[in-house]
């Protein structure tokens, strides 16, 4: 495995590797590896290629300055594990090797700063563009590997792909949520809960899904919002159920091709003690037909 931290040295590599005729498989990260992650990772077997995982906390996309800084580093662990997985190249680019001289122009689609997590985290989705935009386009991946659990940022990459990198066959894989045994998404926020404030967040996710859920498949309405709790000690930021159709068309997606209007799915955003945690879940078994 080895370790480059340039911009140059990593596209110098890869043009050697594609005279070679290899593929490239990107898995972007902000480090912190935990089992989500590893899934990516693991994940990219299933398409025969040089893989790269990049490790970058991008300042760009945290709202608030303290978040960025207190943001949980482990890169030794890191690179251990994806030595381990023979992972090819990890790309550990300085804050100014990455994003000095990015300068974000474009605005997204409504979607982004108005639906879910675009409602609550300011700038959160333009700096993910931005350091998105640069890692294609000097990795020009083959295939680049993204997890469900963030869901509007799989849809922001394939905005991403669709208004900037057409002609560059990138396909976007989507892996699915790891959870823990008691259903709970990994994520990089849970080490920052103690065993009984991850047992309240687990049991509010179970408990309002299972709710809004059963409510929706009986009604078929959306007016769910006097069944989420007001008090206690989760406080619920957001709790959407959004169909495909809608999601795609909001977020600048082309509808008619990918999107199925039949599939559903169930946003949640959670805050407990400050700390926030997102989760979403595909809702089957509604006909809208
Ligand atoms: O999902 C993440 O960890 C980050 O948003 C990403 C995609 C690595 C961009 O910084």
């Amino acid at each position: 495995m080895i370790i480059i931290n340039s911009k140059r040295e990593l596209i110098d590599t890869l043009c050697r590797e594609r005279e070679r005729d290899c593929k490239v498989t990107l898995i972007p990260t902000m480090g912190n590896l935990h089992k989500g992650h590893l899934s990516l990772v693991d994940k990219s077997d299933d398409f025969p290629s040089k893989k790269i995982v990049s490790i970058f906390v991008n300042p760009l996309q945290f709202d608030d300055s303290n978040d960025y800084l207190s943001y949980p580093k482990s890169i030794k662990a890191d690179l251990e594990a994806l030595e381990k997985r023979k992972i090819d190249y990890v790309f550990v680019p300085t804050k100014e090797e990455m994003i000095e001289n990015l300068i974000e122009l474009d605005e997204l689609p409504w979607g982004f700063t108005n639906l879910l997590c675009g409602a609550f985290r300011g700038k959160h989705f333009i700096g993910v563009q931005s350091i998105i935009k640069e890692l294609f386009k000097v990795v020009d991946p083959d295939y680049a590997i993204f997890g469900e659990k963030d869901f509007q940022q799989y849809l922001l990459i394939k905005f991403i792909i669709e208004r900037y990198f057409r002609n560059n066959n990138i396909q976007l894989i989507l892996a699915p949520t790891i959870r823990m045994d008691n259903g709970l998404a990994f994520s990089s926020r849970n080490i920052l809960l103690s065993q009984e404030q991850i047992s309240h967040a687990t049991r509010a996710f179970q408990s309002i899904k299972n709710t809004v859920i059963d409510y929706f498949l009986e009604t078929g309405l959306f007016n769910f919002d006097n069944l989420i709790p007001r008090s206690g000690k989760v406080h619920y930021q957001y709790v959407k159920l959004y169909n495909e159709q809608y999601l795609y068309d909001k977020h600048g997606l082309d509808v008619n091709v990918k999107s199925n209007q039949k599939t559903f799915r169930l946003f949640i955003a959670l805050v407990i003690d400050n700390v926030r945690l997102i989760d979403n879940y595909l809702v089957e078994g509604y006909d809208i037909s």
